[in-house]
Formats: C-alpha cells, sequence, structure tokens
C-alpha cells in the first residue's frame, strides 16, 4: 500500500519532463504544489522548455523543480538522482515515439524503451519506490472494432515496434504487480494530444518533418510548410477522411495530476483513457484551424498512408467516474493554443536558443 501523502510532502520524479506532454505535465504538478525531478536527455526536447516551465509557474513554485539532463538507461546517474531526491512516485514519459521511424530502426526502440523501462523499475525497487504512472498510448487497441474504445476492449496485436513497446511495457508493469503487490500502477492510454499551454511558451515541438497531424498544419498557418497532405479522403467516415479523438495537452496533463492523487494509499493496477469521446476529421482540424489562425490552410488530398485506421475515438468516462476527470477543452481551443504557440515561436523553442 502506497501511503498516502500531500502534495507538499510528495517529490515526483518525471522522465521526459521537457517533452511535450511531460513538460505540461510538470506545470501542473508545480502549480498544485509538488516536488519535481525532472530526468530528461534532450534527445527530443529543448532546455529551453525547462526555464519556460519555470517562466510559467512562476520563482516560489519554480523552486520545487530540479533538473537532470541524464538518460535512464544511465543506471549510474538514476541512482544518484534516487540518492538524492528518494522520489515517491514515478511518471514515465520517456521514450522514442515516432510511428514510422520505429518501423525502420526496432532495435534502437526497443534498446531504449523497454530498455530505459527495466532500468527505471529496478532502480525505483532498489529504493522502495513502487508507484509510477505509465504514458501509454490508444494505439495498444490497434484498429477497434467499434468505437469508442472503452478500457475492457481488447489489446490487438500493435502494427509498429513503437506500439510494440508501449504494448510490453503495460504488460511488464501489470507482471511487476502480480509478484509484489506493493507495486502501484497507473497505465494512462491517450488518444490524440495537440493543443499547447494558453501561455504560448511551451508546446509542441517535433524535429524535422512533423509526423503527426497538428504540428504539420500549425506549420502551414505559419508559412513554413506549402500545404497540408490529407492522407487519403476515402475512408468509411462522414467525410471520408481520418477521425481521431484529439484531447487538449493541458487537459491530458491534468489527467496525470488527477491519476496521482487517485493512487495515492492504494497499492494496484488501473487503466484509464484519456481522451474526450468526440471524434474529429482531418477535414473538421482544418477548418478548426483556419478558424483559429484567420486565414484559409491550402490541403490537397493524398493516398492513405501505410497502416492509418479510419477512425478512433474513447469512450473516457471511467476516468470520470473513478478519478473525477474529465476533458474541457475542445478541438477549437486546441487549435485556438496550438496556433497561439506556433505563432510566438514558428521555430519553436529553436526560436529562443537562436
Ligand atoms: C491523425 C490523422 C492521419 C498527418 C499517432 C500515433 C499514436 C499517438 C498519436 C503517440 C490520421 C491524418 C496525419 C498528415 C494527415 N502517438 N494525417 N496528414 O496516426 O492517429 O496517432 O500519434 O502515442 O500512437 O500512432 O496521429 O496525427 O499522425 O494522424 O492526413 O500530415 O491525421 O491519416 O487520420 P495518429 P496523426
Amino acid at each position: 500500500m502506497s501511503c498516502s501523502l500531500a502534495p507538499s510532502e510528495t517529490c515526483v520524479l518525471v522522465t521526459g519532463g521537457a517533452g511535450f506532454i511531460g513538460s505540461h505535465t510538470t506545470v501542473e504538478l508545480l502549480e498544485r504544489g509538488y516536488n519535481v525531478v525532472v530526468v530528461d536527455d534532450l534527445s527530443n526536447s529543448s532546455p529551453v522548455a525547462i526555464e519556460r516551465i519555470k517562466e510559467i509557474v512562476g520563482a516560489d513554485a519554480a523552486q520545487n523543480l530540479t533538473f537532470y539532463e541524464e538518460n535512464i538507461l544511465d543506471r549510474a546517474a538514476l541512482t544518484r538522482i534516487f540518492d538524492t531526491h528518494h522520489p515517491d512516485r514515478v511518471i514515465h514519459f520517456a521514450g522514442f515515439k515516432a510511428v514510422g521511424e520505429s518501423v525502420a530502426k526496432p532495435l534502437e526502440y526497443y534498446s531504449n524503451n523497454i530498455g530505459s523501462t527495466l532500468t527505471l523499475c529496478d532502480v525505483m525497487r532498489e529504493h522502495d519506490c513502487k508507484s509510477i504512472i505509465f504514458s501509454s498510448s490508444s494505439t495498444v487497441y490497434g484498429d477497434p472494432d467499434n468505437p469508442p474504445v472503452t478500457e475492457e476492449d481488447p489489446k490487438k496485436p500493435a502494427t509498429n515496434p513503437y506500439g510494440w513497446t508501449k504494448w510490453m511495457i503495460e504488460q511488464m508493469l501489470m507482471d511487476l504487480h502480480t509478484a509484489d503487490p506493493a507495486w502501484n500502477v497507473v497505465l494512462l492510454r491517450y488518444f490524440n494530444p495537440i493543443g499547447a499551454h494558453p501561455s504560448g511558451l511551451i508546446g509542441e515541438d517535433p524535429k524535422g518533418i512533423p509526423n503527426n497531424l497538428v504540428p504539420y498544419v500549425a506549420q502551414v498557418a505559419v508559412g513554413k510548410r506549402e500545404a497540408v497532405q490529407v492522407f487519403g479522403n476515402d475512408y468509411p467516415t462522414p467525410d471520408g477522411t481520418g477521425v481521431r479523438d484529439y484531447i487538449h495537452v493541458v487537459d491530458l496533463a491534468r489527467g496525470h495530476v488527477s491519476a496521482l492523487e487517485w493512487m495515492n494509499g492504494r497499492s494496484e493496477v488501473e487503466i484509464f483513457n484519456l481522451g474526450t469521446g468526440t471524434g474529429s476529421s482531418v477535414l473538421d482540424v482544418i477548418h478548426a484551424f483556419e478558424q483559429a489562425c484567420g486565414h484559409e490552410l491550402p490541403y490537397k488530398i493524398c493516398p492513405r498512408r501505410a497502416g492509418d485506421i479510419a477512425a478512433n475515438w474513447c469512450d473516457a468516462s471511467k476516468a470520470e467516474r473513478m478519478m473525477g476527470w474529465k476533458a474541457q477543452f475542445d478541438i477549437a481551443d486546441m487549435c485556438r493554443d496550438s496556433w497561439n504557440w506556433q505563432s510566438k515561436n514558428p521555430d519553436g523553442f529553436a526560436t529562443a536558443e537562436a
């Protein structure tokens, strides 16, 4: 049974806390009075994000933030961090996450994502820290037979190594609890996180050409890309384009705080979908973004992207019922905040690094 702690008594170690979802979650934790230790090797994030987190939360709360530029595969470094801070909880975001890249580089994805999680859990166990929230993904449901997807829907074989790493890490953590019920595990299955903090100081900052829809649309809106490529308009959906459950990254971040408070004093394994329960098509997103940025966005219909599914959205009622969490923002809010971030940071964090 994990002991029940007040936020000010709780040290939360956030792996990948300089990344898109990790940085937004760190803001919410600090604003709720938690002590936060971020470990991030900055391989897919910027040190500017850490400075921006401090700017958002203010000097007082920023005193409760410690940042280490380390890779959690480095057992010695991770051990030093645990020896110093004795974290009570871990939120585990760190990992490679590009679906297409994972197909080309399976060894790197399994080694990094699985290996780092094994090291993390072993060091946690050595320090008697057995409460972990894992950043999982709707990808573990594969191509759902009949959306909306609930947590009771079966996991399906993944369609790429990235998806398999999420699938396998969920299984590893469940097996840990089976072997030692003192492990307190929450698996959060995200749908499609988009948007940015309303301050426009932090947001999604993909390296190179964005794989995901909204950062690509945002770069078209700010003039960095010519036109949105719509991957197929012949799906069995209302307008023929792919439908997804987009969730505001701040709603998602708050879902992690709700999970932290829900698991306080428990030792179980619990799974929660974090989405809005509403599906939006590619064209819906483009039109919502046009409203946000105030001008038309050119797009062209292209062939379907290999591996894409037609439609996926969730039933998020379990998170509301058990944790009292419910997404507050709609697609218009998400596009407004994404545009605010992109227009203020046309080159992402590099705008500030320049
Ligand atoms: C959304 C829709 C595309 C780009 C992926 C991962 C998933 C999760 C979220 C981490 C689809 C269409 C996209 C573009 C387009 N990541 N699209 N033009 O594929 O649903 O999910 O990101 O956990 O694991 O699989 O997100 O944003 O790539 O695509 O038309 O340039 O937009 O076909 O219908 P996806 P996405």
